[in-house]
């Protein structure tokens, strides 16, 4: 169903996220049929191009990110067509004139301000938009990580664009919930009546979470080396995914139903005090390995930095003190170099209190449901049965297999699709809250304020290994282990 007209305008057009996520997915969409003919799409940045230089740009964009089985030539020129460009900049007065004149032709439309930008400039930049008359009450504006480095910078980048837009307009990404399995996440738990009973302490046993890598730096280097990993992927994209696997059932799937309960969640976590942070977390770094496609450097060398304390890789126990999770252990894993690319979140239910099948005892595993998040998305619930023949009552551990490319035929939309879309319609749904992200550096903060303090170097680990040996005891001291397929 095609959305109403709208004119989306990317600050930094030109950039590697407008270039790889946003100018594709909305591509896509065009394809899916969803773009109205009105749909204008507007790149900005500093650049002297003119709208053919740009419209240059976008094309070449979507010919190397889309994959070549959904390239359509006419859908191609018909997207191409709505891309304009103003060279402007983004926090002085030059160009600002020109965007206005642009959007003010159509003064009825959805106007969408999306900013993929530096996060020092979110603010200056509200300010700029307000300035020049161009909020309507169809704008909304579109940040996205860093978002803040800590609470203190976190609220001020709030309060700045705040200011200018109100909450119901800011659209924070976390393109993790723009992800088909872990919007499945509120499926799995909510459209079924099978899990809510046993979604508690008395039948989980404990939570774990890995957002696993194979990847190493990438061009990021600049970046990363000022955030790592607790702040890349910890505090945002995996504390978003405890939230919905911890959050207690929304009245509704409104925005602020949903999010509301994700906040219950991030104020629940116990705060970890130095000693606490000393036994409860890793932080790891890579050295030199081998990933699948051959050997590769260490972090240092990679970054030409020989000195640099940031972590590649986080293991670390988080608890949610309330009485659905009391004494649940939710056991959250990152890291960049790890052996795969693998996206999981693994419920490990409690055993079962006794055991008539007592020659087979040492056989017995306790239920595991394991949500693929990517690749391979799906869901499987490992159960116990009956090994086939006549031998006796022997047992297997074997998995109710659900995958998802084999159930639906149907290609997987990139995160960005649903979430731009989202940002149209006007459903906040799939975005943080201020106060979210705020909550969640509130519980990271004290984390990362330990390592500073305690001065340690991270744990070393070979690239294309499961991260520092300390994960793998973080757990066995529990007497527990990391899932493995
Ligand atoms: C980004 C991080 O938010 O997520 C990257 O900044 C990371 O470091 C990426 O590689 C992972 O996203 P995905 O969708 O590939 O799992």
């Amino acid at each position: 169903i095609a959305v109403d007209p709208f004119d989306f305008v990317i600050f930094g057009g030109s950039g590697d996220l407008s270039r790889r996520k946003l100018l594709p997915a909305l591509y896509q969409r065009d394809r899916d049929g969803q773009l109205p003919a009105e749909a204008r799409i507007i790149g900005t940045s500093r650049r002297k191009v003119t709208d053919e230089e740009f419209q240059k740009v976008a094309r070449e964009a979507i010919e190397s990110f889309v994959p070549s089985a959904d390239m359509d030539a006419e859908v191609l020129e018909r997207f191409v067509a709505r891309v304009g460009y103003v060279s402007m900049d983004a926090t002085g007065s030059e160009g600002w004139d020109v965007l206005a004149k642009r959007l003010n032709e159509e003064k009825d439309r959805i106007r969408v301000f999306y900013l993929s930008t530096a996060p020092d400039i979110f603010g200056p930049i509200c300010e700029q938009i307000n300035a020049h008359g161009l909020i309507t009450d169809k704008s909304r504006v579109v940040i996205e990580k860093p978002l803040g480095k800590d609470l203190e910078s976190a609220q001020a980048l709030n309060a700045s664009v705040g200011k200018i837009f109100p909450e119901t307009s800011v659209y924070r990404i976390d393109h993790y919930l723009g992800k088909e399995t872990v919007q499945n996440l509120m499926a799995l738990r909510f459209a079924n009546s099978l899990f809510e009973p046993v979604w508690n302490a008395r039948y989980i046993d404990h939570v774990q979470i890995t957002v696993a890598e194979e990847v190493g730096l990438e061009s990021r280097a600049g970046y990363y080396d000022t955030a790592g990993a607790m702040r890349d992927m910890i505090q945002n994209h995996i504390m978003q995914l405890l939230c919905l696997t911890a959050m207690e059932v929304p009245t509704s799937l409104d925005a602020d139903s949903v999010r509301d309960e994700k906040l219950k969640v991030l104020h629940s976590l116990k705060p970890m005090n130095p000693t606490q942070v000393a036994h409860q977390t890793v932080r790891g770094q890579y050295t030199a390995g081998a990933s699948t496609k051959g050997p590769v450097r260490g972090y240092l060398e990679e970054l030409g930095h020989p000195t640099s304390m940031t972590e590649t890789f986080v293991a670390l126990k988080a608890e949610v003190g309330n009485w659905r999770w009391a004494g649940v252990p939710f056991y959250l894993r990152t890291g960049k170099r790890l052996p795969s690319r693998v996206s999981e979140i693994v419920v490990q239910f409690r055993p079962i209190p006794h055991s008539v099948f007592e020659e087979n005892a040492g056989q017995l595993q306790a239920n595991r449901l394991v949500i693929r998040v990517q690749p391979d998305e799906g869901v499987k619930l490992w159960l116990m049965i009956k090994d086939p023949g006549p031998g006796g009552m022997r047992l297997q551990h074997v998995p109710l297999d659900m995958s998802f490319a084999k159930a639906f035929a149907v290609r997987s939309p990139d995160a960005y699709e649903r979430l731009i879309m989202d940002v149209v319609r006007g459903n906040q749904t799939l975005f943080m809250r201020g106060d979210e992200v705020e909550a969640a550096w509130r519980w990271v903060d004290p984390i990362m304020d330990a390592w500073m303090s305690s001065g340690e170097f991270p744990k070393t680990y070979r690239a294309g290994t499961w991260g520092p040996s300390a994960s793998v005891a973080l757990l066995e001291r529990d007497g527990r282990s990391w899932h493995e397929e």
